[in-house]
C-alpha cells in the first residue's frame, strides 16, 4: 500500500446538509408541501436530467443560464443532455407529453444544477421548491401564486422581503419594446459593461438584468416595458395588482425587472431578501411563460409559477434570526446495562407503537449511556439494569422536565410512554 489518499470532498459549489441543520429542510419542505395540497397543488417528480433541446428551447440559447452555466453532455449512447438547471422546463415537458386535466398544479421540490462561480448563496448545486399552473391565464392565478411565496416568507418570521412586479408583455408587446430598448441601447452602447457592449443586441433584455454599475447606470433611463404594454397585458397587469392590493400583499412595480430566463411573458415577479447584503439576495421569483408549451412542441396552454432557493431563503431566516428548529427528539433512551438484549426489544416495541426510541451500542457503560441520553434530548431514560430485570420493571427518569423517576412494569411500559409523550405534546401546545 502507498500513501493515504487525501480524503475525497464535495465538488466546490456543492454542499451536504447534515443532522441538525437538515431538521430545517425537513420542516420547510413539510410546510410548503401542506400549503400548496391546501391551495390544490399535487406533487410532481421529474428527472434530474433532459434532453438539452428541452433547456435551449425553453430557457432560450441567448439567457445565461443556457450560455454559460449548464451542465450538458453527451451520456455514453451519444446523446446530449443537460442536468436540470431550473424546474419548470421540465415541468411542461411533463405536462405536454402526458397531457392533464387543465388547470393543472404542481409543486415539487428539487435540485438545479448551474454551473456558476460558487459564492455566498450562489452554488452549482442548490435546491428549489416550485409550483407551475398550467392551462389558464387568469390574472387571479397570479395572485394566488404570488400569495402563496408570500405567505410563506411571513410563515416563516422573514419581514425584510421586497416583492417585485412587473409585466414582460405579450409577444406583440415585446417586440414593440425590444426595437425601442434596442435604439436606446445603440444610443448608449459606449458606457455598457464590457460584456453587453458586445452583446446587447443579441438579448438586449439581458441588459436590463446586468447588475454590473455601468449598466445600471444606462438602463435607469431605457424606455419602460411597461409604457408598451397593449390594452390586453395592461389590463391583466393591472388585475394582478388589483388582486395583490386586495389581499394585501406589499409590491412594487419594477419595469426592469426581466429575470434571467427567456421564456416569461406578462406577469414576472421577483423576492428579494433585504437582509442579505449580497448580490444573492433574490430568495425567489417566477411569472408567467404563456408561449412555453407550444416552444417545446406542445399546444398553445399559458402557464405560471414560481420558484424559491431553499439555501438562500436558509440565509435569509439565519440574517433575520427566524425559523429555529429544534431536532426531533425520541420519546426514550434506553439504557440497558443488561447486555443490550433489553435495549433491542424494548426500542422495538416502543417504536411499533408509533413512539420515538433510541439506545446506545457497543456495551458502553451505565455512565456513558446515561450522558448519550441526556444530549439525545429525548423525554425519559428508561433504564434497565439487573435489578429492574430482576424485578421486571424499569426505571423511568425524567430527563427534559423536573420530575421524580419510577418504577414502571416493564409489561405495561409502552403504553405507560404512550400516555406521558400525549401528556407532554399537549403540554408543549399550550
Ligand atoms: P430563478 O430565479 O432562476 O427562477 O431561480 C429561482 C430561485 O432559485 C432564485 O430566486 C434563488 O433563490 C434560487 N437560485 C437560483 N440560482 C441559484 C444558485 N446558483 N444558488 C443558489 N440559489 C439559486 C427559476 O429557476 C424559475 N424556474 C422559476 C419559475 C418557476 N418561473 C416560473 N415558474
Amino acid at each position: 500500500m502507498g500513501e493515504e489518499a487525501a480524503p475525497l470532498r464535495a465538488p466546490a459549489g456543492t454542499h451536504d446538509v447534515l443532522w441538525p441543520e437538515s431538521a430545517r429542510w425537513e420542516r420547510l419542505v413539510a410546510e410548503f408541501a401542506r400549503r400548496a395540497q391546501g391551495a390544490g397543488f399535487g406533487l410532481v417528480l421529474n428527472p434530474m436530467f433532459e434532453d438539452a433541446q428541452l433547456f435551449r428551447r425553453g430557457i432560450g440559447d441567448e439567457s445565461d443560464v443556457v450560455r454559460k452555466e449548464m451542465y450538458e453532455f453527451e451520456d455514453r449512447g451519444g446523446r446530449a443532455v443537460a442536468l436540470r438547471p431550473e424546474g419548470t422546463a421540465s415541468v411542461v415537458r411533463a405536462f405536454v407529453q402526458h397531457r392533464p386535466a387543465v388547470p393543472w398544479k404542481a409543486w415539487y421540490v428539487t435540485p438545479a444544477f448551474r454551473y456558476e462561480r460558487p459564492q455566498a448563496g450562489r452554488y452549482k448545486q442548490h435546491h428549489q421548491l416550485g409550483v407551475e399552473v398550467l392551462g389558464t391565464d387568469d390574472p387571479d392565478v397570479d395572485v394566488e401564486v404570488i400569495t402563496l411565496a408570500a405567505d410563506l416568507y411571513r410563515w416563516l418570521g422573514l419581514r425584510q422581503v421586497d416583492l417585485a412586479i412587473n409585466s414582460m408583455g405579450c409577444g406583440e408587446c415585446r417586440s414593440a419594446y425590444v426595437a425601442a430598448l434596442v435604439a436606446y441601447l445603440e444610443a448608449h452602447a459606449d458606457a455598457l459593461c464590457d460584456e453587453h457592449r458586445e452583446r446587447y443586441r443579441a438579448n438586449p433584455l439581458r441588459v436590463l438584468d446586468c447588475k454590473r454599475p455601468q449598466c445600471r447606470a444606462v438602463t435607469e433611463g431605457a424606455p419602460r416595458i411597461t409604457d408598451y404594454l397593449d390594452e390586453a397585458c395592461a389590463a391583466h397587469l393591472a388585475r394582478v395588482r388589483a388582486g395583490l392590493d386586495e389581499l394585501g400583499i406589499i409590491y412594487r412595480l419594477e419595469p426592469r425587472l426581466v429575470r434571467g430566463l427567456d421564456y416569461y411573458t406578462r406577469t414576472t415577479f421577483e423576492f428579494a431578501a433585504t437582509s442579505l447584503t449580497s448580490a444573492q439576495n433574490a430568495v425567489g421569483g417566477g411569472g408567467r411563460y404563456d408561449g412555453l408549451a407550444e416552444a417545446i412542441g406542445g399546444p398553445p396552454s399559458p402557464g405560471i409559477g414560481f420558484g424559491i432557493g431553499i439555501e438562500r431563503l436558509l440565509l435569509a431566516c439565519d440574517a433575520e434570526g427566524v425559523f429555529p428548529v429544534d431536532p426531533p427528539r425520541p420519546d426514550a433512551f434506553v439504557v440497558d446495562v443488561t447486555g443490550g438484549t433489553e435495549a433491542r426489544a424494548l426500542c422495538a416495541q416502543l417504536r411499533r407503537a408509533g413512539l420515538g426510541a433510541v439506545r446506545a451500542y457497543d456495551g458502553r457503560s451505565l455512565k456513558a449511556q446515561l450522558k448519550q441520553a441526556d444530549r439525545s434530548g429525548a423525554g425519559y431514560a428508561l433504564i434497565v439494569g439487573p435489578e429492574e430485570l430482576a424485578r421486571g420493571v424499569v426505571t423511568a427518569r425524567p430527563l427534559r422536565r423536573p420530575g421524580e423517576q419510577v418504577a414502571v412494569p416493564r409489561a405495561s411500559v409502552v403504553e405507560w410512554l404512550a400516555t406521558q409523550a400525549t401528556n407532554r405534546d399537549a403540554k408543549d401546545d399550550q
